[in-house]
């Protein structure tokens, strides 16, 4: 089957599909991005995922490329061309094209790319009833995570780094040892029926994953704690896990060869959480 992509207002064949080499993403990675899920050829979290989108945009005075209506009528059809039944789709919006210059250019118009891809629903079985493997480096990142930016080379380096270490994601840690986030998720232990995560601020990303499951928490038993951890409270956790739009909840059973509780899936882990289609 041929796949499609939407570049900059035109539907294109994806194997055709090209982006000018002085566009300010390639050169700068001046630009933002979203990732959504797919569920049953559904939108896992629009509004969300849109509402940081503006945000990102507007911290970088970056102008939207399409009215904000326009953005679902895309990705309907990214899914509908591309025939995507579980997957995602990559949306992403740099500052344009202009000649090589680090200050804005004056009359660039942004540029928008929106991809998406098919992944077979059983894809994470295997981690979901084991768990993934955590290794822990240091967060190299620029101090505005908050943005979803296209400069993602440090977080590149760390999830090389942890797969190079035979785990599937990073946690990185700040100057004084508590984790921030992982490489491209949000990091989260579990004490007591208590899941704890890093409140938000400008050294993790506001994950629309993260805030969909604090949503729900009440409702199957567990309370949360926003607050920094460590090393010593992950040893001492009873779970652990991470979120993100293309894993959801996913357990973790070791940091750094350390076994978190029995080493096993424990009961949160366990959870079908709700998803907001
Ligand atoms: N990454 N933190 C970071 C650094 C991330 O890159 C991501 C997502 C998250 C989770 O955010 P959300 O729940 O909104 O997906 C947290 C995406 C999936 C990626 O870059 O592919």
């Amino acid at each position: 089957m041929s796949r499609e992509a939407f570049v900059n207002g035109e539907y294109t064949d994806y194997s055709k599909s090209y982006v000018h080499i002085e566009d300010r993403g390639y050169q700068f990675a001046d630009g933002v991005y979203e990732v959504f899920a797919i569920l049953d050829s559904k939108i896992v979290d629009f509004e969300g995922h849109i509402k940081r989108l503006y945000r990102s945009l507007k911290e970088l005075r970056i102008n939207s490329p399409i009215q904000k209506k326009s953005y679902k009528f895309h990705i309907k059809e990214i899914i509908k061309r591309n025939i995507i039944k579980d997957g995602n789709v990559y949306l992403q919006i740099t500052r344009g094209v202009a000649s090589r210059d680090f200050k804005f250019p004056e009359n660039s118009k942004s540029s928008i790319v929106i991809i998406g891809k098919n992944i077979p629903s059983n894809y994470y079985n295997d981690n979901f009833s084991k768990g993934i493997n955590v290794k822990t480096t240091k967060d190299i990142r620029w101090k505005r995570v908050d943005i979803k930016s296209l400069n993602l080379l440090p977080p590149v380096l760390a999830k090389q780094y942890a797969v190079d270490n035979n785990c599937a994601e990073a946690w990185l840690l700040d100057e004084e040892g508590y984790i921030t986030e992982g490489s491209s998720s949000n990091a989260w232990i579990v004490k007591n029926k208590t899941v704890i995560t890093r409140p938000t601020s400008f050294s993790i990303l506001n994950g629309i994953t993260r805030t969909t499951l604090i949503k729900s928490l009440m409702k199957v038993g567990y309370k949360l704690a926003e607050r920094k951890f460590n090393l010593r409270d992950i040893k001492d956790a009873d779970e652990a896990f991470i979120t993100s739009a293309t894993q959801f909840v996913m357990p973790v059973t070791k940091v750094n060869n350390i076994k978190i509780g029995n080493g096993n899936v424990g009961e949160f882990g366990q959870k079908d959480m709700p998803l907001t289609l």
